[in-house]
């Protein structure tokens, strides 16, 4: 049964007169542009029809990638996209998709079982990162490829100098030499990525570690490199990426950090970890992702929450082996993995996106946010297409999901400044869930605006938030707001702007500001003096 936010019988106990105090004068951690990142995998409709139409194709295409899906993500200015996968990126061969269109190998993908055509490549995926002007992250084959192979893979992607590989991808369109800003090892090595224990993996990684590296004159100089230029520090060498472990998996962590730990300080075999943390209640693919109640709502916000547990017990862990911060824990596949609901084969992943997504996005950024001194990136799973996306697209219909607009609200904290705060709110609670009503971030951008994002959970009650800012007297505060009449409401192929944001504006009054929130809402404001 649909549950309108305003019909809905049980009545939450949410209190007024909240209050956040910031003290800009405090600042906290620089929020990296990267924890906004994005993930797209060969999966289903994530890279074929989401992304590449080919050159051919009637939709409109520049150098077959969509230009409608172009001009959304560079929108969002979308930092970092990691690719070719997840588990795919396992079974990935990186030579079977370079070189002319008609000369790709096909093979099986088997997410869903169908066939990969291989058109959309190494040199496909760089122009469209560039295309929106983002930065890439390639996930090395760890688990079927070989150490070699991998090598090979970033010689040809990034060296300046004449090799075989390099008049290769200049044959194929590239003479400069690409820039990789991360690589990972391998993928959920404990599952998909080839079963193993922390102990194998590691003796894997080893290798990849010392030899798969970057040429890129610009990027150089990181892990074995200094072994031939010891004060060759270079602070944008290539970040690589150790395949970490998933939700509350500790051990995992506990076993690669100490491996870290005790590797000679001369040769770091990773410079971060990777975690992965899906939210679902019975598994992936069984919640429904539109025509859920507002018990599922709470149960989803309350999980969304439970990412500042979970990456907690990592970063304990951490904290143990790298009290200086060296590693950083990136959350590279995260979402509401829901129900595949919106296309015939279930295991292209396609499923709705509702209000509820947007508004756990908006809770899992916070908490990023506020463990930036240890969380450096994550990306969302998945872009286009794929569990909790960005755009869905039809053949040649696009729609920008829910938390696709989180995402574009979220763009003035890319790079800023956290601003630690104090929430003083009610509670939100449903059954025996029992919530904050309100969530928040404060920072300082770049250009020195001061910006608010403020989460009213509560689906029936508003909330009114007086601001305390010391040192600074607030006149107005200006920006969007993100809701809609129910918390399962979706933006449809027919109705796409069901969900969207719209603008809001708050004035002091006898020198005190009062933000209105709506409920079920996401608020982001610039507060001017
Ligand atoms: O994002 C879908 C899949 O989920 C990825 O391929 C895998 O890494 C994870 O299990």
């Amino acid at each position: 049964m649909l549950i309108s936010g305003a019909m809905l019988a049980t009545p939450s106990l949410a209190e007024q007169n909240s209050s956040i105090r910031l003290n800009p004068s405090q600042p906290g951690h620089t929020i990296n542009r990267d924890i906004f990142g994005q993930f797209a995998e060969h999966i289903g409709e994530g890279i074929y029809g989401g992304i590449w139409v080919g050159e051919d194709s009637k939709i409109p295409n520049v150098k077959g990638i969509r230009a409608d899906v172009v001009k959304a993500l560079r929108a969002i200015k979308v930092p970092v996209v990691r690719w070719p996968g997840g588990c795919y990126a396992d079974q990935y061969h990186w030579r079977e998709g370079v070189g002319p269109q008609s000369s790709r190998v096909d093979r099986i993908n088997p997410w869903g079982n169908v066939i990969e055509p291989n058109h959309f490549g190494t040199d496909e995926f760089m122009e469209f990162v560039q295309q929106i002007g983002s930065e890439a992250y390639i996930n090395l084959n760890l688990g079927s490829g070989t150490v070699q192979e991998a090598a090979d893979w970033l010689e040809y992607m990034t060296t300046d100098l004449p090799t075989t590989l390099a008049k290769q991808r200049a044959a194929n369109g590239h003479t400069a030499p690409y820039r990789v800003k991360y690589i990972g090892f391998g993928n959920e090595a404990w599952g998909c990525g080839g079963a193993m224990t922390a102990d194998e993996y590691f003796a894997r990684l080893k290798a990849y570690s010392v030899f798969a590296l970057n040429h890129n004159p610009q990027q150089r100089f990181a892990g074995i490199d200094l072994l031939f230029d010891r004060d060759a520090h270079n602070p944008h060498a290539m970040q690589r990426i150790a395949a970490g472990p998933n939700d509350t998996d500790t051990a995992f962590t506990e076993a690669l950090m100490k491996k870290w730990a005790a590797a000679p300080g001369y040769l770091p075999l990773f410079d971060a970890m990777s975690l992965h943390h899906y939210t679902m209640t019975r598994g992936p693919m069984s919640d429904a992702s539109q025509d859920f109640d507002e018990s599922d709502y709470a149960t989803f916000a309350q999980l969304a929450l439970n990412m500042d547990r979970v990456i907690t017990l990592h970063t304990e862990i951490m904290d143990t082996y790298d009290p200086q911060k060296k590693v950083a824990l990136v959350v590279d596949e995260w979402g509401n993995w829901l129900k595949p609901d919106i296309a015939e084969n279930p295991k292209f992943l396609k499923q709705q996106n509702s209000l509820r997504d947007a508004i756990t996005a908006s809770l899992t950024l916070n908490v990023f946010a506020r463990h930036a001194d240890r969380v450096r990136m994550s990306n969302i799973a998945q872009m286009v297409n794929v569990i909790q996306s960005m755009i869905l697209t039809d053949g040649e219909k696009m729609l920008l999901t829910p938390t696709y607009h989180i995402y574009h609200m979220y763009v003035p904290f890319q790079d800023a400044t956290l601003i630690p705060i104090s929430i003083d709110s009610g509670r939100y609670r449903m059954d025996d869930i029992n919530l904050p009503q309100i969530d928040a971030i404060a920072a300082r951008d770049a250009n020195g605006k001061l910006w608010l994002a403020l989460t009213n959970i509560d689906p029936v009650d508003s909330a009114d938030i007086t601001l305390q800012l010391e040192g600074m007297v607030v006149k107005s505060a200006k920006g969007e707001v993100l809701t809609a009449p129910r918390v399962d409401t979706v933006n449809r192929f027919d109705e796409p702007a069901a969900v969207v944001p719209k603008p809001v504006k708050f004035t002091a009054k006898n020198s005190r500001l009062l933000l209105s929130l709506p409920p079920k809402s996401v608020t982001v404001v610039e507060l001017k003096g």
